[in-house]
């Protein structure tokens, strides 16, 4: 049976985090408003009580995102936090105020110079108190991955009767690995259907050595129903789980996965492209899914393949997340079949008893080249008199 797998984007709280990437209130409506149009269930959109920027931000992108698309601000377990928050999405249509309050025995003595029972305590207090301005709440215990299970799994109780909607499990600093991520996934989830069915249970990775898609898909496997992450996956350092490579995975794998977004992928290539150019951050040319070389190919035997179907070597179309068209890029390792197919889409005829010739200069040519524009193709045709 499918399970709806809910979306919260943070583009627009945890990746605005990348140093540089600050945005003023009209460049954060204009993504927020892509985000609704890539029908994401829920986005984090700031920090309220962190200054008035954000709270204004918070405020106008909550009256804009209708009733579908819930929006949330973060704040600590601190009253001036929540009611920020509070304050910031009171006009919104479908609001949640999300907490954060560490659980690893490093933040509790380190950060918070405080005893285990104290941060408990303090986490039920600003639960009890958001949900008496909100009906929707999110808790979220920072640095999850480090931290004793029995401890967190008193917080999570206590946090769930106190009024939680979503128990949101983070690995903070990146420092998690999918199986074992997945087994912490699936002993919260056996005892939280015990304790109450309803409650979201969410993940939020980060990237620190790589591992934010596979160990969210890891979690979603045993048992999450929710993930967070941002587009292009940029965030705080190696940045967080990226939106268009666990959508795309589950939406390869649905039974694996036992779930399915409602994400409109149609979309994600147009949003990736929006949020690198407002945000100044270029997306590597190999990323997963919106880089730039994401559908091109260059080797001779895949070029080859691709041209007899395109199902031989693609797994995704550009066409499905709304990129452009598959690229053939011409190599000195493109053969004589991928060089006719680009040769005939720049629109040139070359009679058959010069093409073994005219193939063998596009080799010389290319064996020098890192890299074959059509206007290097285009003039070493223009030198051959016969091609028309
Ligand atoms: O990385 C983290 O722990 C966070 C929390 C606020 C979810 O960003
Ligand atoms: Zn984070």
């Amino acid at each position: 049976m499918s399970r709806k797998i809910y979306v919260l984007d943070t583009t627009l709280r945890d990746g605005e985090q990348v140093p540089g990437a600050k945005l003023n209130l009209n460049e954060k409506l204009e993504i927020a408003r892509q985000l609704v149009k890539l029908k994401v269930d829920m986005m984090e959109v700031g920090f309220p009580s962190s200054s008035k920027g954000d709270f204004e931000a918070v405020k106008a992108i909550g009256q804009i995102a209708g009733k579908d698309v819930m929006v949330t601000g973060l704040g600590r377990a601190v009253k001036s936090d929540i009611d920020a928050i509070y304050e910031s999405l009171r006009g919104a249509a479908n609001p949640m105020i999300h907490i954060v309050l560490g659980s690893s025995n490093v933040h509790m003595e380190k950060k918070f110079s405080k005893s285990p029972t104290q941060v408990l305590e303090m986490g039920v207090e600003a639960v009890k108190y958001a949900k008496s301005l909100m009906p929707q709440v999110q808790y979220s215990l920072e640095d999850a991955s480090r931290s004793d299970f029995e401890y967190m799994w008193k917080t999570i109780e206590a946090v769930v009767k106190a009024g939680a909607t979503i128990i949101n499990v983070p690995d903070t600093v990146g420092f998690a690995v999918p199986e074992e991520f997945g087994n912490l996934i699936c002993k919260i989830n056996d005892r939280l259907m015990n304790l109450n069915p309803n409650i979201i249970l969410s993940v939020h990775c980060h990237n620190d050595t790589g591992l934010a898609t596979a160990n969210t898909l890891a979690a979603i496997r045993n048992g999450a129903n929710k993930v967070e992450c941002t587009i292009n996956g940029i965030g705080e350092r190696a940045g967080n789980t990226s939106l268009e490579e666990v959508v795309m995975g589950i939406k390869l794998h649905p039974k694996y996965y036992r779930g399915e977004t409602n994400i409109n992928i149609e979309e994600i290539y147009k949003t990736s492209r929006m949020v690198s150019a407002i945000m100044g951050l270029d997306v590597q040319v190999n990323k997963a899914i919106t880089g730039e070389n994401a559908f091109a190919h260059s080797s001779g035997i895949h070029q080859d393949g691709l041209l007899k179907s395109k199902e031989v070597y693609e797994i995704i179309t550009p066409e499905e997340v709304g990129a452009p068209p598959m690229e053939i890029v011409l190599t000195a390792r493109s053969g004589k079949h991928a060089f006719s197919y680009v040769t005939k889409k720049l629109g040139y005829n070359i009679p058959e008893i010069i093409e073994p010739e005219v193939y063998k200069s596009f080799l010389t040519m290319a064996d020098q080249k890192k890299e074959v524009y059509d206007s290097d193709v285009m003039t070493l045709l223009e030198s051959y008199t016969e091609i028309t």
